[in-house]
């Protein structure tokens, strides 16, 4: 069959189950969901449609201590509203008090990248949630006397609220699967808008969004410095990896993105972060080593620190923009108005 052949046929499928779905009065209207304006569509899985009922479910089992395996650690405890979606340490502390060796990463657009953690080695969050719930972070590994998930699944659907909606979400029980599909389908709502960000309204045209020291300060970040050759566009981040030196002075240190590509050309480069919320996630960088915003910014003006592979040529212009007093200050400025003005409502529990 030709490719031509069978897309016409899946269009036509989707056309039939699309006509089913509007003969059912009970099917509720498509939601609209919170998106980037001005920047590219986010890309859902096919098999993990968006649905009010599906993030509904999501965001209570986001939030729900039960899901870990020593039963005191949601995912949300690691990624909190008043440390801008990241837990305020050095790095993080998982399950059955386990110290792990990165900081955890703010959660805002994390359904627009196709790569995740600070070395992009899960590339899908339906995968991702399995890692964290399983791993070290929620400790939920079956190993040592720990439950697995599995058996965590086993207790959800003992709660009524949870198997009644896993059965109307998913026509069936909680399954680590059906979980992870639901987590991710309620993190792909986490997303920086015109309403919440005045950095995305801005980029949007608004110009009074950011007032004149915020303006020179974007203009320091994105002419002067060019901060933009990584933390660019929409999402403040260029999905790519670079080494900025953090980190590299250890005695063995953690070589990031290598680890994923087994390119050394990629030794101690990691993801680079967005800068929503920056104001509100110190310490910074992948290991929490800085303690201030000010200190990073220093370190990201200086050029980064040297190793043999530092990214040097995306750097230069941060180290040769020799800025003054005031236009640090502005810059300072700008990166406090990437904060992101929500609120969040925890979901009851059932
Ligand atoms: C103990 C603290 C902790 C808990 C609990 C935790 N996380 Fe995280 N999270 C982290 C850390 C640390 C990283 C970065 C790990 C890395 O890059 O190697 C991370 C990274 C992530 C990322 C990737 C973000 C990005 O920009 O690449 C996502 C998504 C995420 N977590 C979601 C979750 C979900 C879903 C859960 C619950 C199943 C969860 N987290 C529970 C600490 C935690
Ligand atoms: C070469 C690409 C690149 C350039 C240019 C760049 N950054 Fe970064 N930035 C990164 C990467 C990568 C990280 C994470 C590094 C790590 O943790 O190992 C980072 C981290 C940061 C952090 C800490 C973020 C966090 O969540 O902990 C801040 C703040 C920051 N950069 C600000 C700036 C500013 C301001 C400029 C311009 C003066 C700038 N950066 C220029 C790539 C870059």
């Amino acid at each position: 069959m030709s490719k031509l052949h069978v897309s016409l046929m899946l269009m036509l499928s989707l056309l039939f189950l699309h006509c089913g779905a509007m003969e059912e009065p009970s099917e509720p209207a498509p939601m609209a969901w919170p998106e980037i304006a001005g920047y590219e569509e986010m890309v859902v899985p096919a098999d993990n449609p968006m649905s009010e009922a599906k993030v509904a479910l999501g965001a209570q089992l986001y939030y729900d201590q039960r899901l870990s395996g020593d039963g005191n650690r949601s995912c949300y405890g690691c990624h909190l509203e008043e440390n801008g979606l990241t837990d305020g340490r050095a790095t993080a502390l998982g399950a059955f008090d386990k110290q792990l060796t990165r900081a955890a990463p703010t959660m805002w657009n994390v359904g627009y990248y196709d790569a995740l953690y600070w070395d992009g080695r899960s590339t899908a969050l339906e995968k991702q949630v399995k890692g964290a719930w399983s791993g070290g972070n929620m400790g939920a590994s079956g190993n040592d006397g720990a439950p697995s998930m599995d058996d965590i699944c086993a207790t959800l659907n003992e709660i009524p609220g949870y198997a009644e909606q896993f059965q109307e979400v998913f026509g069936g029980p909680a399954t680590p699967d059906s979980v992870a599909y639901a987590v991710a389908a309620f993190m792909r709502t986490i997303v920086t808008t015109t309403e919440n960000s005045r950095y995305i309204a801005f980029q949007n045209g608004d110009e009074a969004a950011l007032n004149d020291q915020e303006k020179r300060g974007w203009m320091i970040f994105s002419e002067k410095a060019k901060c933009t050759n990584c933390h660019d566009g929409r999402l403040l981040a260029d999905k790519q990896y670079h080494n900025v030196g953090i980190g590299m002075d250890a005695e063995s240190p953690d070589i990031g993105r290598s680890n994923v590509s087994q390119d050394e050309q990629d030794t101690g480069a990691f993801k680079t972060p967005s800068l929503f919320d920056i104001s509100k996630s110190a310490p910074y960088f992948h290991d929490g080593s800085v303690a201030t915003l000010e200190e990073a910014v220093d370190l990201m003006l200086s050029g980064g620190k040297e190793n043999e592979w530092l990214d040097e040529e995306n750097l230069a212009d941060a180290k040769n923009a020799d800025i003054s007093d005031e236009e640090k200050a502005d810059l300072m400025a700008f990166l406090e108005a990437l904060d992101v003005d929500y609120m969040i409502e925890e979901p009851m529990l059932p």
